[in-house]
């Protein structure tokens, strides 16, 4: 075995940061590189690759020339686009799903009826390619209904229609104004759902599984999750919602069958597998499969595994995951995304940002993920993006890794900083009663 293994990671968010910090948090020696990265990664110590890249072959080739031993991989367009097909083809491991199973994500038309197939808890739904039968289907249903592209839309393919005349106007938008492009071809027509979500996290060699704690996104801007939705505000774990009874009822009637799904399709998944569910009255259902691990909830997850997740990752690469040490810590951990005023709407970048080092110092329990900063000289960062930090802290108790989160927000400083103050209130006031 080579002295040091070599760690390519692709993605440039707080989740790929927080990737690296997991990895870091044993003592195995890693030579880590990223593409495209971001400032933080490189703080840490991973060499970021500074190229434009004409497809993800030349990455392979570039991780080969490097003798990269493992590339994980953050964001789901590569993985939908067939980064892992690539790789695989030349001989490299890669922790993701191929192309082929990636589609859980990558179409919804895909998912739903893999899961209409496969008796797996969903909302119930129809897909359509034409707006005329899509029409007549809403005019026999009604509104509430939530109306879908298909194809990867960057989070925001989903609109939850509380009228006849919103669903009218999204399909519109999809058919018409084509404002999601390709992506809504296929249009899914879903009975809308009542109940609290919950991000169930699944790492799979495509035999063996093992589950992250469960945790819980706050995607509206504003408190009370009101305002528009972001790409997650904050997140913690593990969410009391779902205790031992209902995880046991998620793995015997979603996630286990999920994955004996897609292996009888001849897709067997192996990865992260990030399973959306909906605690209804009636029991859970599947709002959604990611191919990937979920930003903000991977910063809040990735702090209870107590093990080398190099090696975990690698195995789940290599279809030997069921001989990994495995252990996550009895504690509670919280995240709070500090974003651009503005948010999700316009907002000004360049802000200078003072009190990284001050929120984490002497903190063994705080981390600091960049996503959108940018490194201005030596050693200022500066506001680059929407969501431009999170912090995550924790703690033997909820209450705990919240009040440590929140004190290092405080440290942290730039003009129009703005977070929600509400984070993980729900798990709280769960835990009180
Ligand atoms: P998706 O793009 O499928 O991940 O959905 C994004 C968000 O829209 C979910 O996290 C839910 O908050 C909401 N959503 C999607 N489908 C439904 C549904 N059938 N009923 C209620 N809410 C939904
Ligand atoms: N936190 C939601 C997502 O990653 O899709």
């Amino acid at each position: 075995m080579d002295f040091m293994d070599s760690v390519l990671i692709v993605g440039s968010g707080g989740r790929e940061h927080a990737i690296q910090k997991a990895l870091l948090r044993t003592d195995r020696p890693l030579c880590m590189y990223a593409y495209p990265g971001n400032p933080g990664l490189a703080h840490d110590g991973c060499m970021l690759l500074e190229k434009t890249l004409d497809g993800w072959a030349e990455l392979a080739q570039w991780a080969l020339e490097n003798e990269i031993d493992l590339t994980i991989v953050g964001p789901e367009i590569p993985l939908v686009e067939g980064i892992v097909d690539v790789f695989e083809e030349k001989g490299l491991t890669i922790f993701g799903p191929n192309s082929k199973a990636a589609r859980i994500e990558g179409s919804k038309q895909f998912s739903k009826e893999l899961m209409k197939n496969y008796d797996i808890p969903t909302a119930a739904f129809e897909v359509f390619t034409d707006k005329k039968s899509a029409l007549d289907y809403l005019e026999s249903h009604g509104a509430p209904i939530v109306v879908k592209a298909s194809g990867l839309a960057a989070g925001k393919g989903a609109i939850v229609c509380n009228s006849k005349e919103e669903a009218v106007s999204a399909l519109t938008d999809m058919f018409d104004k084509r404002i999601f492009g390709d992506a809504a071809n296929s249009v899914v027509l879903e009975e809308m759902m009542t109940g609290e979500e919950a991000s169930i996290f699944v790492l799979t060699d495509g035999k063996d599984y093992k589950l992250l704690p469960i945790s819980q996104d706050h995607k509206p801007i504003g408190e009370g999750d009101t305002g528009p939705n972001t790409g997650g505000m904050g997140a913690y774990a593990p969410a009391p919602l779902v205790d031992d009874a209902l995880l046991h009822r998620v793995e015997k009637n979603i996630i286990a069958p999920t994955l004996d799904a897609m292996r009888k399709e001849g897709a067997a998944y192996k990865g992260l597998l990030y399973v959306g569910i909906m605690v209804a009255d009636d029991g859970p259902k599947v709002v959604e499969y990611n191919c990937r691990f979920g930003d903000p909830e991977t910063q809040a997850v990735l702090p209870l595994v107590n093990c080398d997740l190099y090696d975990v990752f690698y195995r789940c690469a290599t279809g030997k995951l069921g001989d990994a040490r495995w252990e996550v810590l009895p504690k509670s951990c919280a995240t709070v995304v500090c974003a651009s005023k503005g948010y999700p709407g316009p907002y000004e970048k360049g802000k200078q940002i003072s009190g990284i080092d001050k929120a984490e110092y002497n903190k063994p329990n705080v981390d600091v993920y960049h996503a959108g900063t940018r490194l201005v000289g030596d050693d200022t960062f500066v506001t680059n993006g929407g969501r431009v930090l999170s912090v995550s802290a924790w703690d033997d108790t909820l209450e705990g890794a919240l009040s440590a989160a929140y004190d290092a927000v405080d440290q942290i400083q730039f003009e129009g900083k703005t977070c929600r103050n509400d984070i993980g209130a729900k798990g709280v006031a769960r835990i009180k009663k």
